[in-house]
């Protein structure tokens, strides 16, 4: 895994002592229904999930990393950069942050951070973020990465039980 840091962050594989931080995001309303984070924090859950984290890129799916406050190493959320595409020449970002260390900069700048790591690969020409019209934070910190609004895709995915209408953002390579 690389470790990725820049201003107050560094973006790095996830540890054992980061289970905490995944089991206060559990009850979340949205990051379990978006990511596989347990909504049932059980310790064996909690292990299944670092797993899962470390075996993204062994798999083949990308990277999933922890965002974590540069001085301290603690954990405050986490970035999903998923490769699947990539023979298009495409990537998509993923992210989230612990409620209290929200409206803070942090996935600013780990999305900033990611973003300059991702464009320098010449086979990446196209980072794609999908963020629901009513998630506002999401798309400023995707609007004050570059990124573009490109559309409106309707009933994109299920979120829960429910289809969503996702905003297309966009950043090109160049
Ligand atoms: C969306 C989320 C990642 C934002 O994280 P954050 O660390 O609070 O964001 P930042 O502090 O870096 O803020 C980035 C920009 O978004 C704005 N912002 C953040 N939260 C906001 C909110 N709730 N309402 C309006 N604007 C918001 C900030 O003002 C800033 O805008 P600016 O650059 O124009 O000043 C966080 O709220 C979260 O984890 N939400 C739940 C999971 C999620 O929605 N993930 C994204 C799925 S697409």
């Amino acid at each position: 895994m690389p470790l990725i840091e820049t201003g107050s962050i560094r973006l790095r594989q996830f540890a054992p002592k980061d289970s905490p931080l995944v089991a206060s995001v559990s009850d979340d309303p949205l990051i379990p229904l978006i990511t596989t984070v347990p909504s049932n924090p059980e310790p064996a859950e909690l292990e299944a999930y670092l797993a899962r984290q470390h075996g993204r890129f062994s798999q083949g799916w990308g990277y999933s990393f922890a965002i974590a406050d540069r001085d301290t190493d603690d954990a405050v959320g986490q970035l999903s950069l998923a490769l699947r595409n990539l023979s298009f020449g495409r990537a998509s970002v993923g992210y989230w942050i612990v409620p209290a260390q929200r409206r803070q900069g942090r996935a600013r700048a780990a999305l900033a951070a990611i973003t300059d790591w991702a464009l320098r690969f010449d086979q990446v020409h196209r980072l794609e973020l999908y963020v629901e019209p009513w998630n506002e934070g999401s798309w400023r910190t995707a609007e004050a990465c570059g990124y573009e609004r490109e559309g409106l895709l309707r009933s994109w995915e299920w979120v829960g039980d429910q289809r969503r209408d996702m905003y297309l953002y966009s950043r090109i390579a160049g």
